[in-house]
């Protein structure tokens, strides 16, 4: 649980990482290219910054320490290098532009992103490809920041400028300018009304390779949002395909029109219930180090509504949520008959279902959400003595007989309890003949 909170510690402390880098990606470029005299507000955000990471120093190595892991050279060192505070040297009186380049030394710390982009891809409750897609976002502004701020110190803005009182001066208007520049640069719009001088040949060349890159990160964008947008709900997509097959295929074979509605609301609940997945072949996959903790949070919601496990032995939980198998049935269907061999008891996760007598005509008990059946013909080893209707759509979980003896065999208090259980129901029920409990 510590742990747990520790690395919701972690998560918000990276997003707060990656502000300030992102302050000082836009910052430090700015600074090289301008070289003016900081705002105090400006100083004193460095300041921060500056602090910040060296505390990230900290942090990063007790995160270390805390997974047995060592804080690896390369990154105790990038780490290091972007918290030096270059920036209290304009105090000093040292020329501008050495301080604005020992200031781009604190850029190495972009190299963090990568690594957040990783873990929240999975961490967040996002689309895995929407957060790719919004880092890539992330470097293509910061990018085309960079590219602007290079622009800036190569371009000759004389020409652009139609007062001719800006140019010289007025440093915010060539920035927007330059930003304008890229803008329509890098997405392949080029209205040409800023251009490289044509006698510059440096300008023509830092033209020529921001169209190259545009051209690629343009392509590179439509195919991403095209591919992501194909896939964004690649289950909904399946589950559609599926239904489709199954409706056609039962026009096909002309099935009653009764029929084959029922079985089109059975695929939309089955989509409303559990979105598509599996969690019986997503559990199989698992290596058995974690299966047992996936099940058991997997199936929590349904081990805490039924009574009988309050305060169960763990191990007992871990070994039926590792056995339960989740099935659906639609209103009216019986899910099991009178005098049928038992193979299989359910828990309820959602809805209800009758216990009614072998002609269907006396209802014995409604049993709903928490509540149990099918238990016992497996301890008598006898046949259903009832048949369970369900009433509306009901979302069940089975465990099967192989399953079952072996938990009670384990876990004597627990065969005990659910023993009196079934005693109390056959007590209750008009039970077969020669049908008695030990
Ligand atoms: P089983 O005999 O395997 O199949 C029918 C199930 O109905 C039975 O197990 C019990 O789980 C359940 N059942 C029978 N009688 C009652 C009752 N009176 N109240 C609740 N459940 C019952």
């Amino acid at each position: 649980m510590a742990n747990r909170h520790y690395s919701k510690f972690i998560f918000y402390w990276d997003i707060w990482i990656l502000v300030l880098i992102t302050y000082a990606a836009f910052e430090i470029p700015l600074f090289v290219v301008m070289q003016y005299k900081p705002p105090v507000i400006i100083s004193a955000l460095n300041i921060i910054v500056s602090l910040v990471f060296i505390a990230d120093v900290v942090v990063r190595r007790r995160v270390a320490h805390s997974k047995g892991k060592k804080y690896a050279m390369v990154w105790l060192l990038t780490d290091v290098a972007a918290a030096i505070p270059f920036e209290l040297l304009i105090f000093t009186g040292i020329g501008l532009s050495l301080v604005a380049w020992l200031r781009v030394i604190r850029l190495v710390k972009l190299f963090r992103v990568y690594g957040f982009k990783t873990v929240w891809e999975y961490r967040i409750n996002l689309n895995p490809g929407l957060v790719r897609l919004g880092f890539f976002f992330y470097i293509l502004v910061l990018g085309m920041h960079w590219i602007s701020c290079g622009w800036v110190n190569i371009h000759d803005f004389k020409e652009d400028d139609p007062t001719g009182l800006l140019w010289q001066t007025d440093l915010v208007w060539k920035y927007m300018m330059s930003a304008y520049w890229c803008t329509s640069t890098v997405t392949t719009i080029g209205y040409g009304d800023i251009h490289p001088n044509h006698s510059r040949v440096f300008e023509i060349v830092y033209t020529m390779g921001v169209q190259f890159l545009g051209a690629g990160a343009f392509g590179y964008t439509i195919g991403n949002i095209a591919t992501l947008l194909a896939n964004l709900d690649v289950a909904k997509m399946r589950h559609r395909e599926r239904v489709d097959s199954v409706d056609n295929f039962m026009k096909s074979k002309k099935l009653p029109q009764g029929l084959q509605e029922r079985v089109h609301h059975y695929f939309n609940y089955l989509w409303d219930s559990r979105q598509g997945y599996d969690d019986a072949t997503i559990l199989q996959e698992l290596p058995d180090s974690f299966k047992y903790e996936f099940a058991v949070e997997l199936n929590q919601e349904v081990l805490e509504k039924v009574p009988m496990f309050k305060g169960a032995d763990q191990n007992l939980l871990r070994e039926i949520a590792i056995c339960l198998v989740p099935c659906i049935f639609t209103p009216g269907d019986a899910i099991f008959s009178f005098g049928e061999v038992g193979d299989k008891m359910y828990f309820i996760r959602k809805g209800q279902v009758e216990v009614v007598s072998s002609d269907g005509k006396e209802v014995y008990a409604t049993l709903g959400e928490g509540d149990f059946f099918g238990e016992v013909a497996l301890l008598l080893k006898q046949p259903r003595n009832a048949t369970i209707r369900s009433i509306g759509y009901c979302d069940l979980y089975s465990l099967n007989k192989e399953s079952f003896d072996r938990v009670i065999s384990y876990y004597t208090d627990f065969e005990k309890k659910i023993q009196q259980m079934a005693r109390d129901r056959m007590h209750s029920t008009n039970k077969p003949e020669g049908l008695t409990l030990l």
